[in-house]
């Protein structure tokens, strides 16, 4: 198990991935964006989750130059949007997320939500075009690891059937009260690593009493208690925070160990703070 933040999951092409990521969604743009990656790094994070849709990849990019960390110590993903699928425009929209955030790289880069059979016919075709951007810049250097986000096996047996590079990453929503258990572990009997979006539900679970009881007995927070139960599921959380002394506290989860029974109890717990977003529904694409 790991001992520190900086410790790392291994990706299926080698690339080393720090175990706890700082998520963005819903961060705005500019100064607090800045100041939030600032403050991330300032308290020893070394992984950043951002996405061309949270529209704050500018902010994010001043943050990590403003740490005065160094960019190759630092792991950077973002994500596709879903109206630049297809090959041509995911390159462009690879070029766009470089041009914002100001690097030349980045360390990962996810399909944000696939295409489904439900708006698109030749949803099939579809990805598979937008994975062929993704394969074209990874081969390029501009991308060191790509994957995808909220896919359902249904969409990643289509993908791997018609794609050359296997997705290394698949992202999901994840905390307990809604570990979609079935996809995650699908997910990772295939290669690839999963991690959790909202992994304290959005802050949606943070005040139910059976988590309170379970995160009192280690004397943790249940913030603490979520981010830990997804990395003894070998899911690597992305918590975030626009707190710094919350940002600090929610990876100070490496000097306790939740229980197997607790193990158990936390992903038996009935539905809890679910986003309600499912990929079938196409939430990104009603809103797009
Ligand atoms: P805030 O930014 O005011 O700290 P998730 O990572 O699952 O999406 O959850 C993020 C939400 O949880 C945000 O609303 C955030 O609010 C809140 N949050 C994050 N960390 C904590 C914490 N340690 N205690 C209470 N609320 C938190």
């Amino acid at each position: 198990m790991f001992t520190s933040k900086t410790d790392c999951f291994t990706l299926a092409n080698g690339v080393q991935i720090p175990c706890i990521g700082y998520g963005t969604w819903q961060t705005p743009d500019g100064e607090t964006a800045a100041a939030c990656v600032k403050a991330a790094l300032d308290a020893g994070y070394r992984h950043i989750d951002t996405a061309f849709a949270y529209g704050n990849e500018t902010g994010v990019g001043e943050g990590l130059r403003r740490s005065g960390v160094a960019r190759q110590e630092i792991f950077l993903t973002s994500k596709h949007w879903v109206t630049e699928r297809g090959y041509d425009k995911t390159i462009k929209a690879v070029e766009t997320s470089l041009r914002l955030l100001g690097t030349d790289y980045l360390d990962l880069y996810l399909v944000h939500w696939p295409c489904v059979a439900k708006l698109t016919p030749e949803w099939k075709e579809v990805n598979a075009d937008t994975w062929r951007g993704f394969e074209r810049m990874y081969k390029d250097g501009k991308l060191r690891a790509i994957g995808v986000s909220n896919y359902f096996p249904n969409h990643l047996e289509a993908l791997m059937d018609m794609c050359e590079i296997k997705p290394m990453v698949n992202q999901l929503e994840f905390h307990p009260g809604y570990t979609q258990m079935d996809n995650i572990r699908w997910s990772q009997e295939h290669g690839m690593l999963a991690q959790a979006w909202s992994p304290l539900g959005s802050g949606a679970v943070l005040a139910d009493p059976t988590l309170n009881a379970m995160a009192e007995k280690y004397g943790k927070s249940v913030a603490q208690l979520c981010v830990r139960f997804a990395l003894q599921c070998d899911v690597l959380p992305l918590p975030k925070s626009t707190k710094p002394e919350r940002i600090a506290a929610n990876a100070d989860v490496f000097d306790f160990a939740i229980s197997d029974e607790d193990m158990a109890a936390l992903l038996a717990m009935p539905q809890l703070g679910f986003s309600g977003f499912l990929p079938e529904d196409a939430p990104a694409d009603a809103i797009a």
